[in-house]
């Protein structure tokens, strides 16, 4: 891990497991009892506007219910302290990463704490409920807000901002993440194409993990503050 100086971490909903979160693909199949398709996507918003307000709004409270585990706080430690470039992207719409005091992060598929407005287009951050039709704030349009995540068929935020991040990496590192959702699912290849190393830390191999040069198998909670503390300690070997 010599001659890394900038670093991309891709993070899934497998860093926030260990926080109390449920993953989106569990044993069962299922995302809090329903199949991520019947909620995460245009048309199923527009068939049952309840069902998908309702839960994305207790989604939303359950926020306030868990804190950020020793491997956000790790990461949040590496963006501190790593002097070179760094960028977290996450494809997680909790705040856990931010609560845990990252800073050089963005939310690729959005986040539960804002509320997009169907009237005007505009993202206002949102703490509260959607599915009793509040008024934007923005434009005063009633009942337009929906959860600001970006369903399936959606095209995730900042995708140019992450080409040019994985073409620059020197490292790529991807956390939690199970591989079966595209583009991030092709961050890995995007990024060896341009030259970085990769390393895979996840409970199970993910369905890309013969894409990484190196996979660690374990709980983010132990292998993200090992990790990290790699990255710090062998930056200040080198320097002595
Ligand atoms: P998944 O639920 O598909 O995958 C979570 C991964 O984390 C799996 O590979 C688990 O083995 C792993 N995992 C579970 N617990 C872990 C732990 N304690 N430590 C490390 N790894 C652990 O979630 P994502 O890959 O994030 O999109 O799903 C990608 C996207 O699919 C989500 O962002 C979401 C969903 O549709 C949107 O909501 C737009």
């Amino acid at each position: 891990m010599r001659d890394i100086e900038t670093i991309l971490v891709l993070t899934g909903a497998g860093i926030s497991a260990e926080s109390g979160l449920a993953t989106f693909r569990g044993p069962d199949g299922l995302w809090e009892g329903h199949r991520v398709e019947e909620i995460c996507t245009p048309q199923a918003l527009a068939r049952n506007p309840a069902l998908v307000q309702n839960f994305y709004d207790m989604r939303r409270a359950a926020l306030a219910r868990v804190v950020p585990n020793a491997a956000h706080h790790a990461l949040a430690r590496l963006d501190a302290e790593w002097p070179g470039e760094l960028l977290i992207v996450t494809q997680n719409v909790d705040d856990l990463h931010e609560r845990a005091g990252a800073r050089r992060m963005l939310h690729m598929h959005g986040e539960l704490k804002s509320a997009l407005c169907r009237e005007c287009g505009g993202r206002v951050r949102w703490e509260g409920t959607l599915a009793d039709g509040p008024a934007c704030p923005l434009c005063g349009g009633k009942g337009g807000l929906r959860p600001d995540i970006v369903f399936f068929g959606e095209m995730p935020y900042q995708m140019e901002r992450i080409e040019e991040a994985l073409a620059g990496a020197d490292l790529f590192v991807s956390i939690g993440t199970s591989g079966a959702v595209y583009p991030a699912a092709g961050f890995v290849q995007t990024a060896r194409y341009h030259g970085a190393q990769t390393l895979e830390l996840n409970l199970d191999p993910s369905a890309g993990s013969h894409f990484f040069h190196e996979s660690r198998v374990g709980p983010a909670g132990l292998l993200v503050p090992e990790w990290v503390g790699d990255m710090l300690g062998d930056r200040v070997t080198d320097a002595g």
